[in-house]
This record gives C-alpha cells, sequence and structure tokens, in this order.
C-alpha cells in the first residue's frame, strides 16, 4: 500500500478565511482586516468580517470533521486575535476561543497542525514598518513562544508560515495581496530576509519552549515544473528550483535547510544591492522535521534547440475555477523533487480545486469533479509514495468554503458548502468520498 500507516489524512483552513467575528472583544485588527474595508480590493467587496463565522460554530466544524473521519486538522493562529497589539499583552478571548478549540479536536480525537502565520498581519506591528522593521523577527519570535506556551500541550506539529512566497510577492511587491504594497525589488528582499529571521527565531524558540518533542514544518507555495518528456526530468528539477522571482520555493528553504541562499538567488540579491550579515544565516538555518508544500498545479517544461520552453497547454485541459490546470502530475513530480533535494519526510499541506458549483434544487452539493480530482491528485502522490518518496501526510485545501482573499466568497474549495446567509454547512459529495478515501487509507483512490 502507497501510503504509510499513520498517514495524517487532514483538511486545511487559515484564520482570517474561516473564523469571522474580526471585531470580538479586544482582537487586534490584522493588514487583511484593513484591506478589505478599502473599497475595490477584494470582489464584489467581500470580508471576512462574518465569514464562516468558524469562532462561533468552531463546536459544529469539529463535530462534522469527526462524523467525516479526517484524522488531522491544519488551522492558523489569527495573531492579533491573540496578542492584538502583536507584542505584550495577551487577550484572554483569543486565548480562551484557541485553547477551546483545541480542547474541542482532542475530545474528537482529531491531531491538530498549528500554522503561526497566514498572512493575517497584526495592522498595529504593520504600522510600525511590519516585515521591513528589524525588529519583525523579534516580535515573531515572542509571538511563536507565546503560541508553545499556550497549545504546545496539545500539538505535535507546528508550521512556521505559509506560503512566504504570496504574502512577500503578492503583499509586498505586486499589491494583489495585503498589505498591497508595491516596494522595489531591493526592499522585497528586505521582507524576505526579515520573514527567514522570524522563521529560524520561531523554530529555535518552540524547541526551546516546549516540553515535548515537536515537528516543525513549512509550507510553501510550490508549482513545479514538469517534465513533458522523460528525458526533460532533470530540466524540470532544475527549473523547479531557480530563481525566478519571490515565487521560488529554493529562495525561501535553502536558507532555512541548508543555511544560505541559492546562487541565481545571491546573484539576483546583488544586483538589487541588497546585502546581510553572514551571521544572520546562523539564526535562519534550521532543523527541520518536514518538508510541507502546497501544491495545486505545475506547468510542463521541455528543451527546444537547447533552451527551456514553458508549454502552453493544450485548448483540452481541464481548468479549475481559478484557472489552474488540472495537472496532477504536480503531485508526482512535486515531492519526488522535494525529496531528491531536501531528503526531508514531505508532507502536502494544501491540495484542492475551486469549482464553479452550487447547493441544487434538492440541497445536495454534487461536485464531482472534485471527486475526480482527488483521484487523480491522489494517486499522482500515490505514485511518489510507492517510489520511495516518504509521505507523510496530505491535507484537502479546503475543510470549508472560504473567504479566497482578493478573489472574496466567489471561489469555493470547501469539502463542506456554507451558505453565507444562513451560515449552515453541507457537506458536498466529496466530503463523503474523501471520508471512504481516509477509511481506507488511500485505497479508495483506485477503485
Ligand atoms: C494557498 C493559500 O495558503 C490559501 O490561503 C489559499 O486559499 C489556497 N492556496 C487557494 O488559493
Amino acid at each position: 500500500m502507497a501510503f504509510q500507516k499513520n498517514f495524517a489524512w487532514g483538511v486545511a483552513t487559515a484564520s482570517y478565511q474561516i473564523e469571522g467575528a474580526a471585531y470580538e472583544a479586544d482582537k487586534g485588527l490584522n493588514v487583511w482586516d484593513m484591506g478589505s474595508r478599502t473599497p475595490g480590493r477584494i470582489f464584489e467587496g467581500h470580508s471576512g468580517d462574518v465569514g464562516c463565522d468558524h469562532y462561533h460554530k468552531f463546536r459544529e466544524d469539529v463535530a462534522l470533521m469527526k462524523q467525516l473521519g479526517i484524522k488531522a486538522y491544519r488551522l492558523s493562529i489569527n495573531w492579533a486575535r491573540l496578542i492584538p497589539a502583536g507584542t505584550g499583552k495577551i487577550s484572554e478571548d483569543g486565548k480562551r476561543f484557541y485553547l477551546a478549540l483545541l480542547d474541542e479536536l482532542k475530545k474528537a480525537g482529531i491531531e491538530p497542525w498549528i500554522t503561526l502565520f497566514h498572512w493575517d498581519y497584526p495592522y498595529a506591528l504593520y504600522q510600525k514598518g511590519g516585515w521591513l522593521n528589524p525588529e519583525s523577527p523579534l516580535w515573531f519570535e515572542e509571538y511563536a513562544k507565546v503560541c508553545t506556551t499556550l497549545f504546545a500541550p496539545y500539538c505535535d506539529h507546528f508550521i512556521l508560515i505559509n506560503e512566504p512566497q504570496c504574502f512577500v510577492g503578492l503583499g509586498h511587491e505586486s499589491g494583489a495581496h495585503a498589505p498591497f504594497l508595491k516596494l522595489p525589488v531591493h526592499d522585497v528582499m528586505v521582507v524576505a530576509h526579515n520573514v527567514l529571521l522570524a522563521c529560524g527565531r520561531a523554530e529555535k524558540v518552540i524547541r526551546k519552549t516546549c516540553p515535548h518533542p515537536v515537528m516543525i514544518g513549512t509550507a510553501q507555495a510550490y508549482w513545479p515544473s514538469l517534465p513533458q518528456n522523460a528525458s526533460d526530468y532533470a530540466l524540470a528539477e532544475r527549473d523547479t528550483f531557480s530563481t525566478r522571482g519571490f515565487g521560488s520555493v529554493s529562495y525561501f528553504t535553502d536558507p532555512l535547510i541548508f543555511g544560505k541562499y541559492p546562487e541565481d538567488g545571491l546573484a539576483w540579491q546583488k544586483e538589487n544591492g541588497f546585502t546581510f550579515p553572514e551571521s544572520d544565516m546562523e539564526i535562519i538555518r534550521s532543523k527541520v522535521d518536514f518538508y510541507g508544500f502546497n501544491t495545486y498545479s505545475g506547468d510542463y517544461v521541455t528543451e527546444k534547440n537547447g533552451e527551456l520552453t514553458r508549454l502552453t497547454p493544450p485548448m483540452s485541459t481541464p481548468k479549475t475555477d481559478m484557472r489552474w490546470n488540472v495537472h496532477p502530475d504536480a503531485l508526482y513530480y512535486g515531492p519526488k523533487f522535494l525529496w531528491d533535494r531536501y531528503h526531508l519526510p514531505v508532507v502536502c499541506t494544501e491540495n484542492g480545486v475551486a469549482l464553479a458549483e452550487w447547493k441544487d434544487l434538492d440541497g445536495e452539493i454534487k461536485d464531482y469533479s472534485r471527486i475526480d480530482f482527488l483521484k487523480r491528485y491522489l494517486r499522482a502522490l500515490s505514485k511518489a509514495a510507492d517510489e520511495g518518496v516518504q509521505i507523510a501526510g496530505y491535507f484537502h485545501w479546503s475543510f470549508i468554503d472560504n473567504f479566497e482573499w482578493a478573489e472574496g466568497a466567489s471561489k469555493k474549495f470547501g469539502l463542506l458548502h456554507v451558505d453565507y446567509d444562513t451560515l449552515e454547512r453541507t457537506p458536498k459529495a466529496s466530503a463523503y468520498y474523501y471520508k471512504k478515501v481516509i477509511e481506507t487509507n488511500g485505497e479508495e483512490i483506485f477503485r
């Protein structure tokens, strides 16, 4: 059987995307709360103010997870809910909420995988310069320490920072995501470097604070290049790890795992006049226990006239509602490449599909394409496992329909449908399918 015993069959969400309760108690605001107040930023003026209202409905959500046989739940902490000003005083309300949620998961026998930061940066810290401020890694260290002290009794798996590629690149370079900045490349490099310093500091403080051994990992935005022909394997692998901007995985993980930026990343820094003290690398270099990657698709590449060519997919290629190509090979080659380069157990910390679907008149959500997607992608993942890649888990994005950032509620990734008026949850056909996948430790995907 391809999937190992104790495989972490999970679902994933993120705080801003599902919690709602944006103005509850003494919660501090974050950059997405502020961004979604600004007209024109988010699709049709949507916001996460109420979202799925998970903050009030978490018991129901955990019960649904239990019914579906979910083994692991990847959730994130809303930093400013826990520490309203980003540093200093802890909110009693924030603390109570997360402890109650973790307790509920424990009672349901569901293992929490906590992501410390999934993009909802405290606005109070943003006003002090955010990730540009040289103190920002220290703020994150303090926050990581608070999270470990409070949550480690419930949790063995911590993910440091979700998709630095996105909130650094989309948030600080192209301005499509909060905090909606368009900084020069040099300054985005400062942001990226501070994020890496923050990861390094957090990894160390978690291990120091936690009374028991914990597994610490990443959740990288990973869009591998895929070989068009068998002979393109090495080319695709090389291209996957090249630094072609802030979307690069090697730029954000080589420093953590190997203690150095990739060569092409260093050359790019030089072109932009970015320098840093060598001693920073000692802080950044960390013991990473698993390589978590979020993968939805990849691009096929081949060699033409000695040059790498990125292929335009044929017109027949199925596309998701995000217009991402359905390329299951991404879950085959992707993990293989990571295993070759980093030799760490890998975890698919996100994978899923947005579909233009709705609840039918009969009350059901017949998302058969999501079932097909799951089957195809999980078959690819199992092939990588068969070939010796150590794969420790798979987290479907997402447990429930939610706020898809600049796309608002218009993109639906959930195994559960949510009616944003009544907040009623309805498992889709795919949720019952995933239940069977879990029950059979993956056998179901071959049926
Ligand atoms: C990546 C992000 O981590 C998550 O927040 C987002 O909703 C999904 N991918 C889908 O785009």
